[in-house]
């Protein structure tokens, strides 16, 4: 095989906790990897937010859910697909999908049913790309998106609380889950950063944390490694940093006022503010997925 050729991939954007950036992360990325290939947008979150934030209010209420595709009924995915203006399909959340995941826990192989009846069927087919808004709690839903996709991208955000989401999604959900499938980190995704990185700030322990911690991320791969270039600083350059030899680096992904203003325009960064210096950020986590990986 080329070394360019590229497969068609799935990735969960995970991580449980609430507003970290899994919408924002997730749709963004999806935008970008439209550039590259058909690429489906699947909002697996009940609360609907990147749904409605992309202005399918009336997709979030139809009466055909995923349940009907995935459960019981004769609906297929496509039934709930929407296109969009952004290059990308939708695959809606609905008002309902709180619902689904309850029968999803007694149903029979439930944590599999959106990789039976939606990812493989579309993934390599219809789409080269699949990526999954995910809830920021543990459960059928979640399961569904790791079973479906083999690959997660986890956000994180400055603050005493963002290691310990980190911790908690590798404990709670794709450890477990390792029990029984292959589950790849592709990329620990640093999100808001705002402050200097030249002073003792939160945004410069996060950094200095993923550079240094010693977690395996994936089997035989520390977290350092999963961090993407726009984000990782070594311990060098922060020396060189507070020596006064290095101008510090502006990390990403950035808080920008454009990435929260954009969802109420109904739009992805690309489309909302195409000069936004944080696009490449989302170019970059389009090119891991494309590879399967941070490359260095
Ligand atoms: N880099 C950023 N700059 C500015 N605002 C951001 C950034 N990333 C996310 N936000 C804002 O922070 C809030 C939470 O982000 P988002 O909805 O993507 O998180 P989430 O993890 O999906 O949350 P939830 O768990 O509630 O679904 C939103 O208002 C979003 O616009
Ligand atoms: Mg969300």
């Amino acid at each position: 095989m080329e070394a360019t050729t590229t497969e068609p991939r799935a990735v969960s954007v995970v991580i449980l906790k609430g507003g970290v950036g899994k919408s924002t992360t997730s749709m963004n990325l999806a935008r970008q990897l439209a550039e590259r290939g058909t690429t489906l947008f699947a909002d697996l979150d009940p609360n609907g937010h990147a749904t409605n934030g992309l202005g399918f209010e009336a997709a979030y209420q139809d009466e055909v859910d995923l349940g009907d595709v995935i459960l019981e009924g004769d609906a297929t995915p496509h039934d709930l697909i929407r296109s969009t203006e952004h290059g990308f399909d939708l695959l809606p959340s609905s008002d309902t999908l709180e619902d689904v995941e309850k029968e999803l826990a007694g149903a029979m192989q439930g944590s599999a049913r959106i990789k039976s009846k939606i990812v493989d069927p579309l993934l390599g087919d219809e789409y080269e790309y699949v990526v999954f808004d995910c809830p920021a709690y543990p459960g059928m839903l979640n399961n569904n998106a790791l079973v479906a996709t083999g690959n997660v991208m986890i956000p994180i955000e400055p603050g005493s609380s963002a290691i310990g989401g980190y911790k908690r999604t590798m404990e709670r959900l794709i450890e477990p889950a390792r029990e029984y499938i292959d589950v790849d980190v592709l990329a620990v995704v640093p999100n808001k950063l705002g402050d200097r990185i030249d002073h003792r700030t939160e945004d410069r322990e996060l950094l200095e944390n993923l550079n240094t911690a010693t977690y395996e991320v994936n089997p035989g791969q520390q977290l350092q490694e999963a961090v993407p270039d726009f984000a990782r600083i070594t311990g060098e350059e922060f020396d060189a940093i507070d020596a006064g030899e290095m101008a510090p680096p502006k990390p990403g992904i950035r808080h920008r006022s454009a990435l929260s203003r954009s969802l109420q325009h109904s739009q992805p960064l690309q489309d909302y503010d195409p000069e936004n210096d944080q696009i490449a950020c989302y170019e970059e986590l389009a090119e891991i997925v494309a590879a399967g990986g941070v490359e260095r």
